[in-house]
């Protein structure tokens, strides 16, 4: 364990970078967003990589419009992708460690059982293929590098889930809502206290991290609006009534094996929501 380290975080303005601003207090920590640098011009990402000089970078930042992602694959590919295998080459140049934010989507939700680390990538949408292929393309650049999926994020300060739900909420008094798709919600400051651990245990290879438990989207914004006492009917609906650009996987439960092997446990998905509710305000 390092006694200080100073981090640089990619993403700094985004729903998981600013938990991470909120939750490090351990060590020196810088943020940065894309008016600091675009991870996808190799300059300015270097520039700032060597004015810092970190010990550990961060790299939550992404494309993350999964549908936009759908619709402009080049774009995926060039942030998501060729913008974080910059950043690794950045970190190798000073000699940093990288912890890579990465999702259940480079699955093809065809498992019947929690993804273990070594389930093979077989992503179904262009979000999910940007992101297999900078998991791939990171570790060509730097094999120590530590890439962790995480999946359904939600939290203070971005788009979320929970945030969606309750506004439909306020104003209908029925929402329809997907009860096809199953995953483990994951709430941002919760993740965030698992990525400091993660840097300052010296993690390395693939950690697969959500809080436990799983569900569908039906259940989940039962229990959000259940939570919230919120006064709205909430019934099950199927992916092929609500179709988007992009497909999800049908089931993308990460196994937490990975994540215990470091020592870590995270809780169930429904005690967060307590926690998320009156941030939310
Ligand atoms: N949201 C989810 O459900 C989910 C699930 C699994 C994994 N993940 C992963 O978790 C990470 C964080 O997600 P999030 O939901 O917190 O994201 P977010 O709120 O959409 O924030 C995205 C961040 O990336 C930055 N960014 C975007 N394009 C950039 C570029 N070209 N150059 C530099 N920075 C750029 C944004 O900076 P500006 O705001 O300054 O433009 C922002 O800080 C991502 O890597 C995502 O793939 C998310």
């Amino acid at each position: 364990m390092i006694e200080s380290m100073k981090v640089l975080i990619f993403g700094a303005t985004g729903m998981l970078g600013k938990a991470l601003m909120r939750v490090w207090k351990q060590d020196e920590v810088i943020g940065l967003g894309s008016g600091d640098a675009d991870i996808r011009n190799p300059e300015q990402v270097q520039a700032q990589v060597e004015r810092v000089k970190p010990n550990w970078i961060v790299l939550s930042a992404a494309y993350t419009d999964v549908d936009g992602c759908e619709l402009n694959p080049q774009l995926a590919n060039s942030v998501n992708n060729f913008g974080a295998v910059n950043v690794a080459t950045a970190a190798v140049k000073v000699g940093a460690k990288l912890l890579f934010v990465s999702t259940d989507y480079v699955f093809d939700g065809t498992n019947t059982a929690p993804y273990e680390t070594s389930d093979p990538r077989n992503p179904m949408n262009s979000y999910g293929k940007s992101k297999a292929d900078a998991e791939q393309g990171i570790v060509r650049v730097l094999p120590d590098a530590c890439i962790v999926r995480t999946s359904w994020l939600f939290g203070a300060g971005g788009k979320c889930f929970p945030d969606t739900i309750l506004k439909l909420a306020a104003n209908r008094p029925q929402i329809e809502v997907v009860n096809d798709q199953r995953g483990s919600p994951t709430f941002t400051d919760d993740f965030a206290a698992a990525i400091v651990q993660l840097c300052r245990t010296s993690a390395q290879g693939i950690v697969h991290c959500t809080n436990s438990g799983d569900c569908t989207w039906y259940d989940f914004a039962c229990e959000i609006v259940k939570q919230a006492g919120a006064k709205t009917t909430v019934k099950p609906t199927t992916s092929d009534r609500f179709v988007r650009p992009a497909a999800r996987p049908q089931y993308s439960v990460l196994s937490p094996a990975s994540l215990h092997a470091y020592g870590i446990s995270m809780r169930p998905w429904q005690e967060t929501l307590r926690d998320y509710l009156p941030q939310r305000g």
